[in-house]
């Protein structure tokens, strides 16, 4: 047997969901991932219609799917689930998506030069989701510092993290048509409604005897 030497291993849309099932994800974290992978594919669709970049789509749509696939049980562990989701889905086969999860926090390096890439379109997705909503990067910042910013040396921290994620969001929609206040009414509520159906479908699946695929 023979391997094309730069072909990926991306999980498909319903590995994906079975993965969050088997992980037991928690409803609200499998729809917050749901609208974050909704927003990144988008964002993904809309760069390179722009022709600013060349991206693939089904490892974005993996990255955002799966960025928290370890949180629930970081609940009770109190893990890294940036750095568990790496080691998880590496472990699964999955390496670049790892690598995506491994930054969707804070990313490897950031140039604002360079074309964008997959692990900053996930990385900003996850900063426009809250809960299962999209919201502005303000917004989703007030909720951050009020759910982590529990000490002087945290809230210092989110802060450089929010700078870095405004020349993110700079970056990612200059020339882009869209500016990135238009991102919910681009998106809107239906596609969300219909990719949670689609994933509690794959969950009672899943939850019946495993066949192949
Ligand atoms: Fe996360």
């Amino acid at each position: 047997m023979t391997f094309a030497p730069h072909a990926l291993a991306i999980p498909s849309q319903r590995q994906c969901y079975r993965m969050m099932a088997v992980m037991e994800m928690m409803p609200h974290i499998a729809a917050h991932s749901i609208q974050v992978c909704r927003v990144a594919v988008w964002l993904c669709q809309a760069l390179e219609a722009a022709g600013r970049a060349r991206l693939n789509l089904e490892l974005v749509r993996a990255g955002g799917l799966l960025h928290d696939i370890t949180k629930t049980r970081s609940f009770t562990t109190g893990e890294d689930h940036a750095q568990s989701g790496q080691v998880y889905l590496t472990r699964q086969g999955f390496g670049e998506v790892g690598s995506l999860v491994a930054q969707h926090v804070v990313l490897a390096a950031f140039d604002p030069e360079a074309p964008p890439n997959e692990a900053e379109l996930i990385n900003y997705a996850d900063k426009r989701v809250m809960h299962d909503r999209i919201v502005s990067m303000p917004r989703r910042m007030a909720d951050i510092l009020a759910r982590y910013g529990t000490s002087a040396q945290r809230r210092d921290r989110l802060r450089r993290l929010w700078q870095e994620t405004e020349r993110l969001e700079a970056k990612l929609f200059a020339g882009l048509g869209p500016d990135p206040e238009q991102v919910e009414e681009v998106l809107g509520p239906e596609g969300l409604a219909a990719a949670l159906q689609e994933f509690g479908g794959c969950l009672q699946a899943a939850a019946g005897p495993v066949s192949g695929g």
